[in-house]
């Protein structure tokens, strides 16, 4: 098969086309034939070196994918070849074939394409882990998402939506604030010109953010404990400005935070698969009427896999980047 290897660690260009041996499906694992797949931060971080693929995953990048099934293992029963699925991977995205757990795998939504459905587990995985299982997020309550047309962002603003909260959002330009707001959000805050606490504050009466959803870190830490309500949650799902910060932990012993936070690639198979089974039985209903759908930026050709990185890095982007498999 073909798949898009990383020839060592670098930038874009060490991204190159090669040939590799088709994968088997082991028992319990459907075989993809993949037509696309989703770029996503963590692939370039791989592809710097810095985030390396969980013990027994594929070195190939790429964390969802959709196609048809092509082969299944033993004991599989919920999937059979020729189904239409997408599924949340470890790696090995990048690739025409790719192996999955029946359990973290999905039907492609009724009317998405293949690029469209490449560009929904990851993120609908993550945001629904973290901001609805372990913010707890409820309806009448108020997110603050931070990076808010991020593939991450675009998606926590319609499903946060979707459930009946309030959204507000940061985000670096004003037309990323506009798609924000096209999106549902209530308030899109430009974070280079204007301060989100005092946003939150405002939009709130006072109150502040019920949970936040944290991508940033480094100064952001200290000023979410001040945009965040009395109880409110902050989850921390990365640190684009710095893993390491100082922050006055006394607000949030008074306001009785609760700061959290979690990545979801290292996690066990059956912990995605209860994901995967909450997300089917409350989020693929929205997609299906397409209530909730992902924002599409930019669709690559597998040969151009430098160039979706260089466009993830250069930051210009409004929601997903695809790979397109063929
Ligand atoms: N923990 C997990 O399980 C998990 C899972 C998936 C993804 N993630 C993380 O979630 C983040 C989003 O992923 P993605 O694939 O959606 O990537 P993405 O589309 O590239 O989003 C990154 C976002 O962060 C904003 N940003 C970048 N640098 C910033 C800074 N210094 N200050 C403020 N905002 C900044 C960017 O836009 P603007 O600055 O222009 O607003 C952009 O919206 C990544 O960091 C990724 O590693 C975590």
């Amino acid at each position: 098969m073909k798949a898009v290897e990383i020839r060592e660690p670098g930038g874009p260009e060490v991204l190159q086309l090669v040939d590799r041996p088709d994968p088997q499906a082991e028992a319990g694992e459907l075989l993809i034939a993949v037509k696309a797949a989703g770029v996503n931060r963590p692939d370039c971080l791989q592809r710097q070196g810095a985030y390396p693929p969980p013990p027994g995953a594929p070195d190939i990048p790429g964390l969802e994918v959709a196609g048809e099934v092509a082969a299944v293992g033993a004991g599989v029963t919920s999937f059979s070849v020729g189904d239409r699925v997408c599924a949340l991977v470890p790696g090995g995205g990048y690739a025409e074939y790719c192996t999955v757990h029946e359990t973290n795998a999905l039907p492609i939504p009724a009317g998405f394409s293949f690029s469209e459905a490449a560009a929904i587990p990851e993120t609908y995985f993550t945001v629904w882990h973290n901001v609805f299982q372990r913010g707890g997020l409820k309806a009448a309550e108020t997110l603050l998402v931070h990076g808010g047309s991020s593939g991450i962002g675009t998606t926590a603003i319609q499903l946060a939506k979707a459930f009946g909260a309030n959204v507000i959002t940061t985000a670096g330009s004003d037309d990323k604030c506009q798609a924000c707001r096209d999106l549902g959000a209530d308030r899109a805050v430009n974070y280079k010109t204007d301060d989100f606490v005092a946003a939150v504050k405002e939009e709130t009466d006072g109150e502040g953010a019920d949970v936040i959803l944290d991508m940033v870190g480094g100064d952001y830490i200290s000023r979410n404990y001040d945009a965040a309500a009395v109880e409110g949650r902050v989850v921390q799902i990365a640190f684009l400005r710095g893993r390491v910060a100082e922050a006055d932990f006394s607000k949030l012993m008074m306001k009785r935070l609760i700061h959290t936070g979690s990545t979801l690639r290292a996690r066990s198979i059956n912990f995605k698969a209860d994901i995967a089974s909450e997300l089917r039985r409350k989020v693929w209903p929205l997609l299906g009427k397409r209530t909730v759908a992902p924002v599409m930026d930019t669709i690559f050709p597998i040969d151009r896999a430098a160039a979706s990185h260089s466009r993830m890095e250069e930051g210009d982007h409004i929601g997903k980047i695809v790979l397109d498999i063929g």
